[in-house]
């Protein structure tokens, strides 16, 4: 057997799973705004199972619609009303083979005012976290008892519903975490202060779930057992914590880190490493004999193995890596391990859309999140030959699902590779897993029997000479440069060129202009080869274009001593390696002088193949940055939703 400790049966209390693999609790804001389960959310799920998951732990759900609720459309456990949605949500996943437990949350000073319906959040102390900014109502005693026995309520909720167990969320800075955390706990009554009043919510909350529960039913706690913040919640606290846990009797334990003021932290961006957190479980499981769940960029099955074998950890958590790719164990398990679509760590379509309010999708599988609304590939009613121009993502997809679908698919690219943008997108500092996309696109593609041309670029005549009956247009974009400007060569390039490796500059004073994703990636990549670096941009912020989470961490890379940032600084002309700047806050114009210029001023659509096969081709299409320069994620979703209709 492939991976013979990752597909070991598993068990937490009394519960029997069939293998090591959980999925996490993850938010999917695939509820209703009234709290119910939704048919979308039940078929999302159930897909998981399906893909051979041992244990799914449902997304936080809410024990306090009123003043708990953390994102706009979370699910609740705080009335009867909300039990026939649950049942089925738990029966779709048992109906799989898998077993299921259920997070029960409540957001504290975490919930924004428009979760609540405007309400102020509440916390153990009235004291705002650096990420929300919103100043929260400490809450009165009383307050307290009543939650503790809405938590209870709610996980009697969830065994009358059917689920195996619930985790208790006591992680990642909400309520639970910001009584246990000295970080957030400042209250000077028995709630606070010492280790054993932090944890005595915790405490409370399990003893009245048991008592409501039975022995029977499994009952676990999620633990940010370090938040890396000066003052927070360490390790060596969080040990002794997980000792008086076990002794409450919980059944396991979910090791996790971070609160909202360190959140790269609890959803890590691409730089951070396959399983540089798993040290955290190994640590929690030397002073415990429940099992433990370690989790955090657990990408390759082999490394997820590993860490069962070499007894790390008990249960190995798959979170974004299940929203990737649903059949992860059961291709692990086959040992199809190129057939995996991993996940890259972009967080654009997963926290990214629920941190705009949106929905759980991904950038790397356009299916996730809308399993329901779009149903399984469906066969083409009639088979067409489909031209794509462009293998960037967005093209690559287009024609892995038309393949899929049955058409007789061509891709022409004009690199001698495919990948597009993301093979410059793969060049900064630690951004390599952008590359595990394109590697598993064209796995898929040449099982999908795609017939590709690389090394040509199509013109019109060239299309029009395979007479096809559809043709797609994902030709992505160039480098904007003003005309007015008259760029030497010898001292100017663009932030493509110097990723791409055809200008190299090394130990000499860069200026880069503009300070978005690629400006600001650019000048880390830069910095790494000795030069330093002046990065110009208008706006007032770096890096507006990029997910909040990553955003952090990029801001954190132009940290360095070889590198200078000027916002709302506007660069008004250009001569030979000097640039002609007016900032705001001095409004005379002034020079910078460097040995290079580097370019990083956006993308400009190619759009001329598109505009000359109009009206000649039965069918045209066009997606991704062509129609308007963005990101991996919209390219992936306009191909695959073209590519389903065809
Ligand atoms: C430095 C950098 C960092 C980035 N970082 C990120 C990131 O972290 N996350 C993210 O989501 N996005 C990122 N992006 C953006 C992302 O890569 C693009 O949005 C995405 O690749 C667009 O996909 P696409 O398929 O539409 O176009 P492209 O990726 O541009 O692909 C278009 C392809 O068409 C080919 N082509 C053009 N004309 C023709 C022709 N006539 N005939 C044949 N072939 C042709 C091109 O050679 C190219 O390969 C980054 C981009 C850059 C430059
Ligand atoms: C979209 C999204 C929503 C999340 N929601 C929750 C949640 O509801 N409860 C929770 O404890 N953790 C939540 N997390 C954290 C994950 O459970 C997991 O710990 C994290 O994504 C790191 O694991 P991974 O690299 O395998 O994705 C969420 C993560 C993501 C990406």
């Amino acid at each position: 057997m492939n991976y013979p400790h990752l597909f070991s049966p598993g068990k937490i209390g009394k519960v029997e799973i069939p293998n090591r693999i959980v999925m996490p609790p993850m938010a999917t804001n695939l509820g209703s705004a009234f709290g119910e389960v939704t048919p979308e959310q039940v078929e999302y799920y159930r897909r998981r199972a399906e893909g051979g998951t041992g244990l799914i732990i449902i997304e936080n759900v809410q024990i306090d619609m009123y003043e708990g609720r953390s994102l706009v459309a979370q699910i609740a456990i705080d009335s009867d009303k909300f039990l026939p949605g649950l049942r089925t949500l738990a029966e779709a996943i048992h109906n799989e083979g898998s077993k299921t437990f259920l997070q029960i949350q409540h957001g504290g000073r975490q919930c924004t005012i428009s979760s609540t319906d405007g309400l102020q959040p509440v916390a153990p102390s009235a004291v705002a976290s650096q990420f929300m900014q919103i100043v929260p109502r400490e809450l009165t005693k009383e307050e307290i008892k009543k939650l503790v026995n809405k938590f209870a309520e709610g996980a009697l909720r969830a065994k009358i519903a059917g689920f195996d167990g619930v985790e208790i969320h006591a992680a990642h800075g909400y309520l639970i975490a910001e009584f246990l955390s000295p970080y957030s706990n400042k209250r000077t009554d028995e709630y606070g202060g010492s280790l054993e009043n932090r944890m005595r919510f915790l405490e409370e909350i399990i003893q009245e779930t048991r008592k409501l529960t039975g022995e029977d039913f499994a009952l676990g706690v999620r633990l940010s057992v370090d938040e890396f913040l000066p003052g927070s919640l360490k390790l060596e606290e969080t040990r002794e914590m997980a000792r008086v846990l076990e002794a409450k009797g919980i059944n396991y334990l979910h090791v996790t880190t971070g609160n909202y003021d360190s959140i790269s932290t609890i959803i890590e961006p691409i730089n951070f490493e396959e399983g540089w957190r798993v040290y955290l479980a190994e640590e929690i499981k030397k002073v415990v004999s429940i099992p433990v769940i370690t989790v955090g960029v657990i990408r390759h099955p082999e490394m997820a193995d590993n860490i069962v074998a070499q007894g790390k950890a008990d249960f190995v958590a798959i979170g974004r890596g299940l929203i990737a790719d649903p059949e992860w164990p059961k291709k692990a398990k086959s040992g199809k391990i190129k057939d995996i679509n991993r996940c890259i760590s972009c967080n654009v379509g997963c926290i990214g859309e629920l941190l705009a309010n949106g929905k759980v999708h991904c950038a790397v599988n356009p299916w996730a999140g809308r399993e329901f609304l779009w149903g399984e590939v469906r066969p083409a009613e009639k088979i067409k030959k489909v031209v794509v121009v462009g293998g960037g993502p967005g093209g690559m997809e287009t024609a892995l699902l038309s393949a899929q679908r049955g058409h007789e698919v061509i891709l022409i690219e004009k690199e001698k590779e495919l990948g597009g943008q993301m093979t410059l997108a793969a060049r900064p500092p630690h951004k390599e897993k952008i590359i595990w996309f394109k590697e598993y696109l064209e796995n898929e593609l040449s099982k999908w029997g795609v017939k590709i041309e690389t090394g040509k670029e199509a013109d019109a005549n060239y299309v029009l000479s395979f007479s096809p009956e559809a043709v797609v247009v994902a030709t992505g974009g160039q480098p904007i440069i003003p005309d007015a400007w008259q760029l030497d060569p010898s001292v100017a390039t663009t932030a493509w060129d110097v990723l791409r490796g055809t200008v190299k500059i090394e130990g000499k004073q860069v200026v880069v202009i503009g300070g978005g994703i690629v400006g600001c990636e650019v000048t880390a990549f830069l910095a790494e080869q000795d030069n330093w670096v002046t990065l110009v941009e208008m706006l007032p912020q770096l890096a507006y274009d990029a997910e909040i989470i990553t955003r952090l961490e990029i801001l954190k890379e132009l940290n360095k001593e070889n590198i200078k940032t000027m916002t709302q600084t506007k660069c008004l002309d250009v001569q030979g390696s000097k640039i002609v700047y007016l900032c705001e806050a001095d409004p005379s114009n002034s020079e910078i002088q460097g040995d290079y210029l580097v370019f990083a001023l956006g993308t400009r659509p190619n759009r001329g193949l598109y505009e000359a096969l109009q009206d000649k081709v039965p069918e045209i299409y066009l997606v991704g940055d062509a129609k308007s320069p963005r990101k991996i994620y919209q390219a992936v979703l306009e191909g695959a939703a073209v590519a389903r209709r065809l």
